[in-house]
C-alpha cells in the first residue's frame, strides 16, 4: 500500500495541485499562484472531477483578487469579473459555478467594506469548501455502504475518486470505507476513453490503497456484467438536474443501460453541491465538447487518419429512469426524483 495522493492543497499562500495529466507515470505537484494558473489547470485537466474543480476554482477566485488595492466598489467589480473569467473554464460540472458564486455571495453579505478583511473572508470560505468536501464524501460513502454487501463486485466509470475530490472520492468512498472495515470485494474500473481517467487515475488510486481493482476497457463492461461479476454500478456526477437526469463522464449512460439490462442497481454518488435544481432536465445541461485530438491522438501517436471527422462530447446525460438511487451526504434519494430531490433541499432549509 502506498501513501494516498493529495489532489489539492493550500500551502505557503499558493494552491498546490497534483498534475493529473502525467499520472500514472509521474507524480508531479505544481504551485498555482494566479487565477490564470488555476484557469489553465482546470482547462487542461491538471485538476478535474466536479468537486475538485469547485475547490480549485474557489481558491483561484481568491488568488484573482488578493493583490487588488482600491476601494470597495472596485474590489467588488473585480471579484465579479474574475468570477466570470473562471466560469468560462469548463461548462458542465456545476460545482465550479456553485463554489465561485458562494465566494461572491460571501463578499456581498459581509458586514465589512474593508477589502483586506474581505480578502481574508474569501480565503476562509475557499478553505471551508475544501474541508466540507471531505466530510460530504465520507457521508456519501457511509450511505452507499448501506446498499452494498461484503463479498460483492462493483463497477465504476471514469474517476469519481479521491483524486477528483478533497478525499475519499464520491463513487469510490464506499470502497475506502469497506476496505477499512475489512470487507472482501472487487472493483472493476472502466478505462474511460478518451481521457482514460479509469486507467490513469481510478486504477492507480485504488491500487495504491490496496483495494482489489481490475481494469477493463469500456467495451468489456457488458461481458463482465453478463458473467455475474458485478452486483452494483456506482458512478459520480457533474450535474444532476431537478428531475434526476444526470450528467457524468461520456460512457456513463451506456453503463446505466447495461445495468438495467442485467438487473444490476445503478447508483449515482452525488454531493449536494452537484445537484442543480435550477436546471429542470438533462436537456438543459451544457455538455462540454473537447479537442478532437483526445480521440485521434490519445496514446501518444495518431490512431486515426489525420482529417477524419470526430465528435468528442466529454459528458453524457443518463436519464433519471435508469438510475436506481441518487446517494447524497444527506441521504439516499429514490424516484420520483423531482419530488424527492426538492424535499432533500427543503429539509435542509428548515434546519
Ligand atoms: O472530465 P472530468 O475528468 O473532469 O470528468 C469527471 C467525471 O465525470 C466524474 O465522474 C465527476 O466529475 C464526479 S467526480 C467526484
Amino acid at each position: 500500500m502506498n501513501e494516498a495522493l493529495n489532489s489539492i492543497e493550500w500551502k505557503n499562500d499558493a494552491l498546490v495541485l497534483l498534475d493529473q495529466t502525467t499520472l500514472p507515470n509521474e507524480i508531479r505537484y505544481e504551485e498555482n499562484h494566479t487565477i490564470e494558473d488555476v484557469w489553465d489547470s482546470i482547462v487542461v485537466m491538471k485538476v478535474r472531477g466536479a468537486p475538485a474543480i469547485g475547490v480549485a476554482a474557489a481558491y483561484g477566485l481568491y488568488l484573482g483578487v488578493r493583490c487588488h488595492e482600491g476601494d470597495y466598489e472596485s474590489f467588488m467589480s473585480l471579484l465579479k469579473a474574475k468570477r466570470d473569467y473562471l466560469a468560462g473554464s469548463r461548462p458542465t460540472a456545476v460545482n465550479l459555478f456553485w463554489a465561485i458564486d458562494r465566494l461572491v455571495q460571501k463578499a456581498v453579505d459581509a458586514d465589512t467594506k474593508d477589502i483586506e478583511m474581505l480578502k481574508a473572508l474569501l480565503l476562509e470560505e475557499a478553505q471551508l469548501i475544501h474541508k466540507e468536501d471531505e466530510e460530504i464524501n465520507r457521508m456519501i460513502g457511509e450511505n452507499l455502504l448501506t446498499l452494498l454487501e461484503d463479498g460483492q463486485g462493483f463497477l465504476t466509470h471514469c474517476n469519481a475518486g479521491a483524486l477528483a475530490t478533497a478525499k475519499y472520492g464520491t463513487a469510490t468512498a464506499p470502497f475506502y470505507l469497506a476496505k477499512e472495515r475489512g470487507w472482501n470485494f472487487k472493483v472493476y474500473a472502466d478505462e474511460t476513453r478518451p481521457r482514460l481517467q479509469g486507467s490513469t487515475l481510478t486504477a492507480l488510486e485504488l491500487q495504491r490503497a490496496g483495494i482489489d481493482v481490475t481494469l477493463i476497457t469500456d467495451n468489456m463492461a457488458a461481458m463482465v456484467m453478463s458473467q455475474g461479476k458485478v452486483q452494483a454500478a456506482i458512478v459520480g456526477c457533474d450535474r444532476v438536474a431537478a428531475n434526476g437526469d444526470t450528467a457524468n463522464k461520456i460512457g456513463t449512460m451506456g453503463v446505466a443501460i447495461l445495468a438495467k439490462h442485467f438487473g444490476i442497481p445503478f447508483y449515482v454518488a452525488a454531493p449536494t453541491p452537484t445537484i442543480d435544481l435550477a436546471t429542470p432536465t438533462g436537456a438543459e445541461i451544457p455538455i462540454e465538447e473537447r479537442d478532437t485530438e483526445e480521440v485521434t491522438n490519445r496514446f501518444g501517436q495518431w490512431s486515426a487518419p489525420k482529417d477524419v471527422q470526430v465528435y468528442n462530447p466529454a459528458f453524457d446525460v443518463t436519464p433519471a429512469d435508469l438510475i436506481t438511487a441518487i446517494v447524497t451526504e444527506k441521504g439516499i434519494v429514490y424516484a420520483p426524483f423531482e419530488e424527492n430531490l426538492k424535499k432533500l433541499f427543503a429539509e435542509d432549509a428548515q434546519h
